[in-house]
């Protein structure tokens, strides 16, 4: 009968030293989860914004979210100003840029784009009684942007650097429109649409000025991540997961 104790006792002391070195080992596992650092500017609202909570969430965070998960990875966000992004993709800074972010010709001579995953427009936004009634109406005008974006390069290249006044993000932009400081403000649709809903007396131009689609960046050094995230996109984009993604943050028209 002792000897039955002995063993029951022994039995069960393997089996609690199992226990624990099992919990210890899924401990080390989740620490050790390789991190996806995402760069963004989070005021570009649905695409990426800070909820009540102080989170950075929209629909890049979702997508990003996906993705690690699928690669077995932990997402970490930054925020950061708009126009250091590429930069810091390049430098190791951040691993992946998704910022409502256009492919362009030039950028993509300093970094690399994942497969796009959305579609965005400039469109001009204007006080409810502006005299600007369409896109060629903004010559001469003062033309409110976010730096560093298409929408800025275009109103640089199109009405001239003294027509166009840059601001770090599109909600300033439109603090300034609502100020009389500019007569309009060129801006993806969808954050226009946020903005305009927010504040009262503007609307958003029926003619729209550009058609662009939105991916990823990586860095050109890191091929390897690049071909990762474009095969977790394109499943994520099969299953329907993106465009759930999309229309929870986009409503129909
Ligand atoms: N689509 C525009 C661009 O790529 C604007 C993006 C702004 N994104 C942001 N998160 N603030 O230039």
């Amino acid at each position: 009968m002792k000897k039955f104790f002995a063993l029951v006792l022994a039995l069960l002391m393997v089996v609690s030293l199992a226990a624990c070195g099992g919990a210890e080992k899924t401990a080390t596992a989740n620490e050790e989860k390789p991190e996806l650092v995402m760069g963004t500017n989070a005021a570009f609202p649905p695409y990426e914004f800070v909820d009540d909570n102080g989170e950075i969430v929209g629909i890049d965070a979702e997508i990003a979210k996906a993705v690690a998960d699928k690669l077995g990875m932990k997402l970490t966000i930054k925020d950061m100003e708009f126009d250091s992004l590429l930069t810091a993709v390049q430098s190791g800074a951040v691993d992946i840029v998704f910022a409502g972010l256009t492919v362009n010709e030039e950028r993509k001579q300093s970094v690399d784009f994942s497969i796009t995953y959305a579609t965005g427009v400039q469109v001009v936004i204007v006080p409810e009684d502006s005299k600007i009634k369409t896109v060629d109406d903004l010559e001469g005008k003062m033309i409110g942007v976010q730096a560093g974006t298409t929408g800025d390069i275009y109103c640089t290249d199109d009405y001239g650097q003294d027509n166009v006044k840059q601001f770090n993000n599109g909600a300033l932009a439109v603090a300034a429109l609502q100020n009389g400081q500019v007569d309009c403000v060129v801006i993806d649709n969808e954050p226009a649409k946020s903005f305009v809903e927010a504040n009262d007396g503007l609307k958003i131009l029926d003619t729209e000025y550009v058609t662009e689609d939105y991916a990823a960046a990586i860095s050109k050094d890191n091929k390897e991540l690049t071909d990762k995230v474009n095969k977790a996109m394109e499943e994520l984009k099969a299953d329907g997961t993106i465009d759930e993604i999309l229309a929870k943050y986009i409503k129909a028209e």
